[in-house]
């Protein structure tokens, strides 16, 4: 398999802050209950799917010292497009000035490590470079009036930045999968608002995202002690920590952004990811497992390999992200 590298990453967030006390102040619910059962404190509300895919894009682009132009291969999750028609990648393509394929892609929660998969793939068949952005505005379909709901879900995006390299692979095992016969746990329909059963939704998850990363450990002939950090979907601190503790990783190695981000669905991984990375978290070498879920109920786990220089060629030299 062709080398492989993430050479650049960025996160966006709307600006208005939705804190547990805003939904206290007008729902039947408390701080106490939010922080305790999900972990999440605050989240970020508002925005466009393509405007945090485009803000966090540049950013990506920027640390890698790319310009859209030098993009072939725009890879974006989303479930809540900002049109049914044209993807909302388009846009997006347009904005960053990329060149070449670009589409959406929809395995909802788990969608940034289904992208991630999916363009390492392509890289290998011949593309040179990706952008794998995932960007949701779940506030858009989220009764706020529901208590059950509102509480969870929020918007943001991430992205990296994936070259074609002469030398690692970046992906040492991946696992994608869903099992369709559980959509009625959790869906929405078309102008409609998501409709979740979240005891199910939980129950399932820990079983499906503990067995994705079994499979992908054992794929690569890796040890958990060998992860150096975990980036799971951020949906609930308790979900995170079930499995944790059922593969074997302590806390301190947890990628976690959902106290201050809710659940952004395809987002939540690439926004863990960047955050992790701007935390200097990762050294080059580094195995990073990432493990997701959604409604689908798709998952998707990865072994990736921290770092490694890129070399190859650029078409328009290292300059900043346009715009
Ligand atoms: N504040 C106060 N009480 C609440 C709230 C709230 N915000 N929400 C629910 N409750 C109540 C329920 O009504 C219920 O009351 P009852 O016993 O009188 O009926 C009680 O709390 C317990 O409800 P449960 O659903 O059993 O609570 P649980 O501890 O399971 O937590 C939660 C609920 C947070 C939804 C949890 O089940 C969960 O996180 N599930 C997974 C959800 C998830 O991951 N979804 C994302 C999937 S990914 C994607 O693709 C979008």
């Amino acid at each position: 398999m062709r080398g492989a590298q993430i050479t650049g990453w960025g996160l966006a967030l709307p600006d208005t802050i939705v804190t547990n006390a805003d939904y206290e102040a007008r729902l039947d619910t408390t701080d106490e209950w939010i922080v305790e059962r999900t972990g999440i404190k605050e989240r970020h509300q508002g925005g466009t799917t393509s405007g945090l895919a485009i803000e966090s894009s540049r950013r990506a682009l920027a640390r890698a010292g790319r310009r859209g132009e030098e993009i072939d291969l725009l890879v974006l999750a989303t479930t809540t497009p900002d049109r049914a028609v044209p993807a909302t990648s388009s846009w997006v393509h347009y904005e960053l000035g990329c060149r070449g394929a670009a589409f959406d892609l929809n395995a909802a929660c788990a969608g940034f490590v289904y992208g991630l998969v999916t363009a390492v793939a392509l890289l290998d068949a011949g593309h040179d470079r990706a952008l794998v952005v995932g960007s949701d505005t779940l506030s858009q379909i989220t009764d706020q009036n529901d208590r059950g709901t509102a509480v969870l879900f929020a918007d943001g995006a991430g992205a990296v930045v994936v070259e074609a390299t002469e030398g690692e692979p970046l992906i040492l095992a991946h696992d994608l999968g869903l099992d369709g016969s559980l959509t009625p746990i959790l869906y929405c329909d078309r102008g409609g608002f998501i409709v979740m059963e979240g005891r199910e939704v939980f129950r399932r998850a820990v079983r499906a995202t503990v067995e994705s990363a079994e499979r992908v450990l054992k794929q690569a002939d890796v040890t958990v002690e060998e992860i150096a950090l975990f980036v799971p979907h951020q949906a609930n601190l308790r979900i995170i920590d079930a499995v944790g503790q059922r593969l074997g990783i302590d806390p301190e190695r947890y990628a976690i952004c959902l106290d201050h981000t809710g659940n952004t669905s395809a987002a939540s991984c690439g926004i863990a990811l960047a955050e992790a990375a701007d935390a200097g978290r990762m050294q080059e070498g580094d195995l990073v497992l990432f493990s997701g879920f959604g409604a689908g109920m798709t998952w998707a786990s990865a072994i990736v390999r921290w770092g490694g220089a890129p070399t190859a060629p650029s078409v328009a030299g290292k300059a900043g992200a346009r715009g």
